[in-house]
């Protein structure tokens, strides 16, 4: 099927190299040249495992295109992607503004056949119609220039009104998983009233559904989700604060296991076996944050709200958080009293492992609280510290590997869970540092192996 996808954030740019990748023809539009022209090299402006790989056979067998030519992209799909950014404004609602625009240019070029425009960007409920309606508006414009352009000759307007219709069809990638998240999705959740439109998304996914490219290609097909349209926006917001909920129970269950003496990995492990609880998304450590959990949770409270109603639990998850985020901070005031003057190490600063995102990282939170205590703040973390990319990074100073940044340090902190801290040499680390204190923010790391390397090894929640 010919695909047109706009916007080339996570979303937009996974959802075009998968598509393409299955077989679709495939054009990204972006209104970045510069991110366009580095796209159109083969080279992924963000750090995604496996995702280059596909852009760039995609791009070989002629299935991909990047372009900053919104109109040629709309003329060539049958299926329209809006996948821009839907960053949260200060009140904690969506700033939907690039997708109104997108919208309107959508509709400002749609001609020919019947097209689909589907929604993946995380918009709030009841954008499904309101962007019919901007694209309808962008139709009419066009409609209004085409006349005053031909001097009011009826002729010159389109020879027919173009035919559309919206869906939605929310995105549950997890970053730094991506790619394979898009190829072994749990359900598609296709939302709409039009049979007609939800049936090309069937064609569209279906080797997706038959998991032709799936880890486990003997599974049963992947379960689609046809819903009406704000029942499909509203899976979205329910499925990341569901999960957002889920880890603040577990934090509180952890702040509480501290302080009885329980270990709350046990207490994940116990309580996760019961198959009506499930043992994913129960790690106790230093907090939810990235693009998604924050920017969703304060909308949904944000909806709520707007509709006379208040969102106590999601509010409390919420709270529980931003406390959480300060756990470590708690931690190294236990151990080492006073912070002024003492130098802290931070292993990682990313959001979460395996992605290049310091949106909401806890780490941020934890540097400004250090520094205003008059710590001094270090850091290594693997991808940051490789690429020198510093965005939003203040008040710290990140080193290239994690010897040089023990050394002289009298705590560390484990803020991300990268893979590669799990075999460093911490007894050499522990040598080299004032003062061997590890606070595990993601209890990754093993207890005893650590006092065994001459660390005091400090956990969250056991
Ligand atoms: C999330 C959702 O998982 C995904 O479905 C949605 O489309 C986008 O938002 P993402 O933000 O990429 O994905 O990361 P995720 O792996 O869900 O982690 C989110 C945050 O929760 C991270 O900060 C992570 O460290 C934290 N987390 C996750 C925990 O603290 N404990 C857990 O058990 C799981």
């Amino acid at each position: 099927m010919r695909v047109c996808v706009i916007g080339t954030g996570y979303v937009g740019l996974v959802t075009g190299a998968c598509l393409a990748h299955i077989g679709h023809d495939v054009i990204c539009v972006d209104n970045n040249e510069e991110k366009v022209k580095i796209m159109k090299a083969g080279q992924s402006p963000i750090f995604e495992p496996g995702l280059s790989e596909i852009m760039q056979s995609a791009i070989q067998t002629g299935k991909i295109e990047f372009s900053t030519d919104l109109a040629a992209g709309v003329a060539h799909g049958e299926i329209l992607f809006i996948a821009v950014g839907t960053p949260p404004l200060p009140t904690g609602e969506s700033d939907t503004r690039y997708v109104e625009a997108v919208a309107r240019g959508i509709g400002a070029n749609l001609n020919g056949g019947y097209k689909v425009i589907v929604n993946k960007s995380t918009v709030p409920i009841g954008s499904g119609d309101w962007v019919r309606m901007i694209v309808l508006d962008g139709i009419a414009e066009r409609q209004k220039n085409l006349v005053t352009a031909g001097g009011g000759v009826i002729e010159d307007k389109l020879p027919e009104l173009p035919q559309f219709d919206v869906v939605s069809n929310p995105e549950f990638l997890r970053e730094g998983s991506a790619v394979y998240d898009t190829f072994n999705p749990d359900r598609i959740v296709l939302g709409g009233n039009s049979p007609r439109a939800i049936a090309m998304m069937q064609e569209l996914y279906a080797p997706i559904v038959e998991r032709k490219f799936a880890e486990n290609q003997s599974l049963h097909p992947v379960p689609i989700l046809a819903t009406d349209l704000s029942s499909a926006e509203m899976i979205k917001y329910a499925a990341n604060a569901f999960l957002a909920t889920k880890i603040s129970f577990i934090n509180e269950v952890a702040n509480i296991c501290d302080r009885v003496g329980a270990d709350v990995t046990q207490v994940a492990k116990g309580i996760g076996l019961d198959s009506r609880i499930g043992n994913k998304f129960l790690q106790a450590g230093i907090g939810w944050g990235g693009s998604c959990f924050p920017k969703d949770v304060a909308a949904l409270i944000h909806t709520a709200d707007d509709y006379g109603y208040e969102a106590q639990l999601l509010k409390s998850a919420v709270s529980v958080n931003e406390r959480q985020r300060l756990i470590a901070l708690e931690k190294l005031q236990q151990v080492l009293k006073i912070l002024k003057g003492k130098t802290v190490g931070l292993l990682g600063l990313t959001f979460k492992p395996d992605t290049d995102d310091l949106r909401d990282a806890p780490a941020l939170n934890l540097i400004e609280q250090l520094n205003r205590l008059g710590a001094k703040v270090k850091a290594y973390d693997p991808i940051v510290s490789q690429t020198g990319m510093r965005h939003g990074l203040s008040g710290v100073l990140v080193e290239t590997d994690a010897e040089r940044l023990a050394d002289g340090c009298d705590a560390l902190v484990l803020v991300t869970e990268w893979q590669q801290f799990s075999s460093l040499d911490y007894a050499k680390m522990a040598q080299l540092m004032s003062n061997p204190v590890i606070i595990d923010g993601r209890n990754f790391l093993d207890p005893e192996t650590l006092v065994r390397a001459g660390f005091q090894y400090v956990g969250v929640g056991r």
